[in-house]
């Protein structure tokens, strides 16, 4: 096979990097997914929108192990994952963020990263944590710079303002250096400076990874997001670029509650 019908080959050949198939999850009796099928390829930025209730957490919490599945399958890079722990998908490569920040309360920030950096090694150098200690440290200092967080470096993460601890939380689901990250609304709760240093930080520190954002706000999604995902009442509404949806009249039906 020549070189570019090669490149072509495998690039049609390639499973999507996330493929949720016929998800279903029920929740307190009630179905919170219904048939849930969505597939991202390697190097989207997915924004992932929907009124308040409309599931999206939920794909989240079902995504990276922490919600069963009622039927359906969550495959990553080809891989099926809907049977793994928590810990493992997260291995297997999905960073996250949480709707409410999650972090290690009591340590301080510098050590939260520590501590995620050494979870992120491969196991055979928990022997050795130690011996790198030099590693570890310049290790630490980077993710403080990179996340502008060198001023609360000793702070406990429970007493810092609420962007620098989203600023925290985006480090430690970038640790791992997953291609796969999920953030759960990383800007709610901010005001408009606060919001726009979360999106810059963001587009400066995800590279090239593959992203799948839960946003409210229309300014994050525009800005981020090369394709927006509609989620209504547990199923995908739509699904397209940004400019079509915007201008959706399904969407914009859900959105003002005429929808039925
Ligand atoms: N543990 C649970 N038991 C029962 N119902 C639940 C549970 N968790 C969530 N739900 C319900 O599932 C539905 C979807 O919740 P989810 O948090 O996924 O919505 P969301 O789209 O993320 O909304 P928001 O934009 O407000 O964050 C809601 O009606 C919620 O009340
Ligand atoms: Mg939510």
């Amino acid at each position: 096979m020549n070189a570019p019908l090669n490149a072509a080959f495998n690039a049609t050949a390639r499973p999507p990097l996330l493929d949720v198939r016929g998800v279903h999850c029920v929740l307190g009796g009630q179905p919170i997914l219904t048939d849930l099928n969505l597939q991202i390829k390697a190097g989207e930025r997915v924004a992932l929108i929907g009124p308040n209730g409309a599931g999206k957490s939920t794909l989240f919490q079902v995504i990276s192990g922490l919600r069963p599945l009622r039927a359906g399958s969550v495959w990553l890079a080809g891989r099926r994952i809907d049977r793994l722990n928590p810990a493992q998908i997260a291995r297997a490569g999905i960073g996250r963020s949480f709707q409410s920040p999650q972090v290690f309360s009591r340590l301080s920030v510098a050590d939260n990263l520590r501590a995620c950096l050494l979870a992120a090694q491969p196991a055979r150098r928990w022997w050795l944590p130690y011996q790198r200690d030099a590693e570890l440290r310049q290790q630490v200092a980077h993710w403080l710079q990179a996340l502008q967080l060198r001023d609360c470096a000793d702070m406990p993460a429970q007493n810092i303002d609420y962007a620098r601890l989203r600023a925290l939380e985006l480090g430690l689901g970038l640790i791992n250096r997953a291609p796969l990250l999920l953030l759960d609304e990383p800007t709610a709760g901010m005001n408009r400076a606060q919001a726009a240093h979360m999106l810059d930080l963001i587009e400066q520190l995800c590279g090239d990874r593959t992203l799948l954002l839960i946003e409210h706000d229309p300014d994050a999604v525009f800005r981020l997001a090369t394709r927006v995902v509609v989620l209504h009442q547990g199923r995908v509404l739509a699904d397209g670029a940004p400019e079509a949806i915007r201008h959706d009249a399904q969407v914009q039906a859900v959105y003002l509650g005429t929808a039925p």
